[in-house]
């Protein structure tokens, strides 16, 4: 059944380009942000799609996605991570509670879902202090996404 996951994300890799809603960086900016540690847009983009692989290829939680319309799954995760890393994007999705409400999900998927995204992270040599920090904004979320 992963191939159900793996085939609509094969399409909608093929099938859409780039973030409609990442806005152009702004040139007077000096700090960096997490955001441009993440490589900005074209980054997050990159992490997001190695990060789906993963999910789709993961049977402790690819179960969970079948029913899951992936290009719009990858559109929000890009605007999720570009807001909460501090880039000039708009999240255009639901809250983690309503969209995860009713799926019942669990401790160990989240787990399995983090460690998914740790291993995208590393494929993609990014270095280990910034991880941590993408990591430390999700962790909030946390509450909203495991039933009690
Ligand atoms: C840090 C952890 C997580 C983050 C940041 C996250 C983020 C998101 C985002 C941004 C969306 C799209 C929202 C929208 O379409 O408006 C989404 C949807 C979804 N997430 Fe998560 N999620 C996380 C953990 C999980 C876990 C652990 C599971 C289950 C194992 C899960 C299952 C789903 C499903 C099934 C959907 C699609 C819901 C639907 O189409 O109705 N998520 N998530």
């Amino acid at each position: 059944m992963k191939y159900c996951l793996a085939a609509a994300l094969l399409s909608s890799l093929l099938g859409v380009a780039g973030c409609a809603n990442t806005l152009s960086s702004s040139p007077g900016s000096s700090a960096a942000t997490l955001y441009d540690d993440l490589g900005q847009g074209p980054g997050i983009a990159a992490l997001v799609d190695q990060f789906l692989w993963r999910l789709a290829d993961d049977e402790r939680v690819n179960q969970r996605f079948a029913e899951t319309n992936i290009t719009r799954f990858r559109e929000k995760l890009n605007e999720q991570f570009c807001v909460l890393s501090g880039g000039p994007c708009i999240y255009t999705g639901d809250s983690m509670r309503e969209v995860h409400a009713g799926h019942d999900i669990r401790e160990a998927q989240f787990n399995a879902v983090v460690e998914d995204l740790i291993e995208a992270m590393e494929s993609l040599d990014i270095a280990t202090g910034t991880q941590n920090r993408l990591l430390a904004v999700l962790a909030p979320l946390h509450g909203d996404i495991v039933a009690r």
